[in-house]
């Protein structure tokens, strides 16, 4: 028997009963009281002189007076749900508590949690645990799952699902027929609490931290570097928090900003805010997938939009952010208050500094966009491939000229089976340009294709809005897969400049692609804004000429030895030839290779010093902690570097010095 968990109950004089309804009841102190949201939970205090709390949400905390209630009530030892004093910090242990650890929680303890957070804790059934044997197999939804199991909207609305299964360890992926096979838990996390309240947040974080587990927080699941997950944890699933709130006159808190800014709560969708954008003549700036959660895991790490080379980041937009610290307290960091916590979390990314809850962000008048999209194959157009990248080469050495405009050229390329070239450009479009100037500046590009015999079936277009055409012409990007990983670089300016350069350039791109990686390459800039205090998106953003993702792919029945290569291939081979013709450049954080083992610098640049000084302030025990984030160096997966998945199913522990 657990010697803690025996002397918790005792000390605590607390025990819980199933009662044979489905009524939970409590023994208080010999009394039996029903264990409700009347007599235990939520524990919430009311908060009311904030108006600028989002109502229902933000104004409901753990409050000191609350904790003093419950301590009154005798509970359970409540201490495990107070704030942190921030003393004894040498005392942190060395490893998270997995599950069958004697310290980590029992049964009673997460009963007591899940009162206290009204209900709201749900124990972790993978997805896919449908098309298990067990009790969670069914049919009909395995049927669900595997028609629609790369769809991003399968994914959103699970507690848990990732859209990089990887990171899992790739278990309980749907399967047909297979049912001999086990679903387990792998990397994801024990429990997630479905947060409706900054209360339910902040009992999560506090409890987490005197338990000593792990804790990640979960929107969509979208993540690229398995930052949304963890072996053991205990997860804040944020989707419920889509609130957004309309302001036509906002002022920002040093008067700096005034205009029109949405408050929007941690669970918006970037479909979300695009629609009521679009309702209210404005335009938000917002990443190109409708699933993203845009304060989620976007913003903090920069996030590019169509409009980025018009507005600038995602990041820049930020106005104001609510976040509940790691210490448990819930504050607002703005230009005038928390100001070193303002500049970090504005591009230094997700999962680092505690848990947003709204972020206000300005937005803009609707503006008008022209453009041309095409789907295209070398079979199709009927040229060879050296025909082809004559045609790329054309569009590629034109970057700097269409760079002049705002220009957002968004495309995707990949080898055939059979050789030759898959070309999508999904879009190339330019906010603020009639289709009229649109042409005329393509023409000479248009003209060199012609006398190459190029025809991509381009298709113009032309909207007084970017909702429109974002519906209409940006692509759905498959996921769920276990079989690709991808890399990125941001290729600067520089490249263009020098004529032997900008060879070197395209021909480095192009054996990425020839050695069988796919490549989503951008024209795509992301320059700060006037008038935007100083913030840590990557400072490679503001001098990007071209943006490239590349990505590499193994057969379903690879060996571990297989994709423990391709991986290499990866981050050693292809991301390298692209480091090298780009060096003291970067890479994005969002859509990066969780192996570059120069991380720090690729995603950070030289903002990284200032930020890990920053963590260490904030988050003196690292209770948040993700692969890739600042200060992560300090922790590491036990024995991941065995692992193909690179996955989070196992235990996190320091990196003995
Ligand atoms: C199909 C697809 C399309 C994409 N398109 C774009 C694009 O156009 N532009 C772009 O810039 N990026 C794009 N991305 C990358 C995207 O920005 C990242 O995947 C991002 O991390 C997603 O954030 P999320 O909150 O939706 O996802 P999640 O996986 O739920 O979370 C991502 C990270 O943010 C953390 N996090 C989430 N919510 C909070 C919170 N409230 N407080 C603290 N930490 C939090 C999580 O812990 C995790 O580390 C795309 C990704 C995919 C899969
Ligand atoms: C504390 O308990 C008292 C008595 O039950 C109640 O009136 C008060 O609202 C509670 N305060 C908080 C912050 O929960
Ligand atoms: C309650 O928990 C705290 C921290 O975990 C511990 O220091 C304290 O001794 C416990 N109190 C009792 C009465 O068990
Ligand atoms: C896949 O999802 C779509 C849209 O929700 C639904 O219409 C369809 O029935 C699903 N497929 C299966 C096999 O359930
Ligand atoms: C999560 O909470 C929301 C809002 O209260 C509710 O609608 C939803 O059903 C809950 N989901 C789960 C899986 O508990
Ligand atoms: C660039 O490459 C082309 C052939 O691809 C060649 O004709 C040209 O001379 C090269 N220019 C420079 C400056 O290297
Ligand atoms: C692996 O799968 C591919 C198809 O993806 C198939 O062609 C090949 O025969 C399989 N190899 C083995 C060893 O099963």
């Amino acid at each position: 028997m657990p010697a803690q968990r025996t002397r918790w109950t005792l000390v605590a004089t607390l025990s819980l009963l199933a009662s044979t309804s489905c009524a939970q009841t409590i023994v208080v102190d010999g009394k039996t009281v029903s264990a409700d949201y009347d007599t235990v939970a939520p524990a919430v205090d009311s908060i009311s002189s904030n108006a600028r709390l989002l109502p229902g949400f933000e104004n409901l905390q753990l409050t000191d007076n609350v904790l003093a209630n419950l301590t009154n009530l005798q509970l359970s030892n409540i201490s495990l749900f107070h704030f942190d004093d921030n003393k004894n910090l040498d005392s942190t242990p060395k490893c998270k508590s997995l599950p069958g650890d004697l310290l980590y929680p029992g049964k009673i303890e997460w009963k007591v949690f899940d009162l206290l957070t009204g209900g709201a804790l749900i124990k972790t059934v993978p997805l896919g645990a449908a098309c298990y044997d067990g009790e969670h197999y069914d049919a009909a939804v395995c049927d669900y799952l595997l028609a629609n199991w790369s769809i991003t909207e399968t994914h959103v609305n699970d507690p848990s699902s990732l859209m990089s299964p990887l990171f899992a360890g790739a278990t309980c992926q749907p399967q047909n027929g297979a049912l001999g096979e086990e679903c387990t838990l792998g990397g994801f996390p024990e429990y997630s609490v479905n947060v409706t309240t900054v209360a339910q947040i902040q009992l999560a974080v506090n409890f987490a931290r005197s338990r000593n587990i792990r804790l990640v927080v979960r929107n969509t699941g979208h993540d690229f570097l398995g930052r949304n997950t963890g072996k053991g944890a205990l997860s804040l699933w944020t989707h419920h928090l889509n609130d957004i709130e309309v302001m036509d006159e906002y002022e920002s808190a040093d008067g700096s900003y005034k205009g029109p800014a949405f408050k929007m709560g941690a669970g918006v969708l970037v479909h979300e805010m695009y629609e009521v954008a679009e309702k209210h003549g404005y335009t938000g700036v917002g990443g190109e997938c409708r699933t993203v959660g845009v304060t989620g895991g976007y913003t903090p790490g920069g996030g590019h939009s169509p409009v980025s080379s018009l507005y600038g980041m995602a990041a820049d937009q930020v106005l104001s952010v609510d976040i509940v610290t790691p210490d448990g307290r819930f504050i607002t960091a703005d230009d005038t208050q928390n100001t070193d916590l303002f500049w970090a979390i504005r591009g230094g990314g997700a999962a680092t500094w505690g848990v947003v809850t709204s972020m206000t962000v300005r937005v803009h008048e609707k503006i008008a966009v022209a453009g041309m999209a095409w789907d295209t194959t070398t079979t199709d157009m009927g040229i060879d491939d050296e025909t082809f990248w004559k045609a790329i080469e054309a569009y590629w050495s034109r970057y700097p000229e269409y760079a002049e405009y705002p220009t957002y050229g968004y495309c995707r390329m990949s080898g055939l089976p059979d050789g030759g070239y898959a070309w999508r450009g999904k879009p190339f479009m330019i906010p603020g340009m009639t289709l009229r100037d649109f042409k005329k500046l393509v023409q000479p590009l248009l003209d060199e294709w012609e006398a190459l015999g190029v025809d991509p079936k381009l298709e113009f277009f032309e909207y007084d809005n970017l909702y429109s055409a974002w519906k209409k012409h940006f692509p759905t990007v498959p996921v769920g897969g276990t079989t690709a990983r991808t890399a990125n670089r941001l290729l600067p300016r520089k490249n263009w400049e020098d004529a032997e350069l900008l060879n070197k350039t395209i021909k480095t791109v192009r054996s990425i692609v020839e050695d069988g990686a796919f490549l989503v390459h951008y024209n795509i800039n992301g320059p700060k804004p006037e008038g935007v205090s100083d913030n840590a998106v990557n400072p490679a953003w503001r001098d990007t000429m071209m943006f490239n993702i590349i990505g590499v792919m193994w057969d379903a029945n690879a060996t571990e030895e297989e994709i423990a290569a391709a991986n290499k291939k990866l981050t050693g081979d292809l991301s390298q030839r692209l480091k090298d013709i780009s060096p003291g450049a970067g890479a994005y954080n969002n859509e990066g290779d969780l192996m570059d083992p120069e991380w720090q610098e690729s995603f950070y640049g030289q903002n990284y010093d200032r930020l890990l000084e920053i963590k260490k302030k904030i988050d003196p025990r690292d209770l948040f902690w993700a692969p890739t984030a600042v200060g992560s160096e300090g922790w590491a997966i036990v024995n991941q570097e065995n692992d193909p998945f690179i996955s989070q199913d196992g235990r996190l522990c320091r990196v003995s010095a």
